[in-house]
């Protein structure tokens, strides 16, 4: 049976709300015996808060639920980080849900957030392979009166704060990086083309070639997962097109296509050069140091808690939707073609 309030109270000789003013440091004077006696009893009795007692009271709970589509993936792992970081820094709370990019799982973590009384939800994924779940998403979200703050895998359905990295000028970096060095069979290693993301990478790898009056080769793009695998699995099919060049949509693609190199004997960038999306931890230390188009995950963190902030502030106050700038960074995966 759980120690309540009122058994503190009653082992140390004063009132619950006596109990309840010393454990919430309140400016009120209680002599420093009455203290002793309560804090002596809170340990000894092993007594917790009830946090949704608390909450009942207070309306808050102090807590933010975080929703990622892969906690396993360096990107989130750093964009949580991130965003708890500075949350704590507020005094709130944050707990994570991991989905998988699963949209029912995220439902499932939409609805139990929303009735544990979370103050508020940083989502991270609205956008699916599938738009019919992207939808019930947008649908279940109509129904949660919490504030909800969008990030990363977005869509542009307006009226909630959002926070995007421009993905058509992360394609367009990559591909126009490659282009000047004289690289024309250039492979695209992509997750799910009808994930946001990747359309508008595509989108920004076509405007490269427009702009240097080339026409696109459909051909070029191979599409599989946001993972070491479809790096795996995309060498050697881009290597049947005679591509001299591979853009793999994020780090984890590219680390895939270094592992497949070595199967077939090639050298990086000598023989093929390499660029990724996200700059995470392990892309300036693996060899060859991996060029890449770093997204601004400090900022994407420090703009999704101010509108979080805002919106804990102000809930029907304006939603600011941020679009930042992604940074391409050149290292030693490109070369100009031999
Ligand atoms: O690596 C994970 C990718 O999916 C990142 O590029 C990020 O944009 C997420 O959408």
């Amino acid at each position: 049976m759980r120690t309540t309030i009122k058994d503190v109270a009653r082992a140390a000789g004063v009132s619950p709300s006596t109990v309840s003013l010393i454990l919430n440091e309140k400016p009120v004077s209680i002599s420093h015996d009455t203290r002793e006696k309560v804090l002596r009893a809170v340990k000894e009795l092993r007594y917790r808060p009830n946090q949704l007692a608390v909450g009942l009271v207070t309306k808050t709970t102090n807590t933010i639920g975080l929703i990622l589509p892969d906690s396993n993936n360096p990107f989130f792992a750093a964009l949580s980080n991130q965003i708890e970081m500075r949350l704590r820094h507020e005094n709130l709370n944050v707990i994570i849900g991991n989905t998988g990019g699963d949209p029912k799982i995220t439902r499932e973590y939409l609805r139990i957030f929303s009735d544990r009384r979370v103050d508020g939800i940083v989502l991270a994924q609205l956008d699916f392979e599938d738009a019919e779940e992207t939808v019930k998403c947008q649908e279940l979200l109509k129904d949660i009166d919490i504030p909800v703050v969008y990030v990363d895998r977005v869509t542009d359905d307006g009226n909630h704060v959002t926070v995007a990295v421009d993905q058509t000028q992360i394609g367009y970096l990559a591909t126009k990086h490659l282009l000047e060095l004289g690289h024309r069979r250039i492979g695209c290693a992509s997750g799910p083309i009808t994930l946001n993301v990747n359309v508008q990478r595509y989108a920004g790898y076509r405007k490269a070639f427009a702009e240097y009056g080339i026409p696109v080769d459909t051909e070029l793009l191979f599409c599989d997962t946001l993972s070491i695998e479809c790096g795996n699995r995309a060498l050697p099919c881009l290597l049947g097109q005679n591509v001299t060049a591979i853009f793999a949509f994020n780090d984890m693609i590219a680390y895939g296509v270094y592992k497949e190199c070595r199967s077939y004997n090639l050298s990086i960038p000598r023989d093929l050069s390499v660029v990724g999306v996200d700059d995470i931890a392990f892309s300036d230390i693996i060899d060859p140091p991996l060029t890449t188009v770093a997204q601004p995950i400090c900022e994407i963190a420090e703009h999704a808690v101010d509108g979080m902030l805002q919106l804990l502030q102000n809930p029907k106050g304006k939603k600011p939707i941020s679009q930042l700038t992604p940074i391409l960074k050149v290292r030693g995966s490109t070369a100009r073609i031999r």
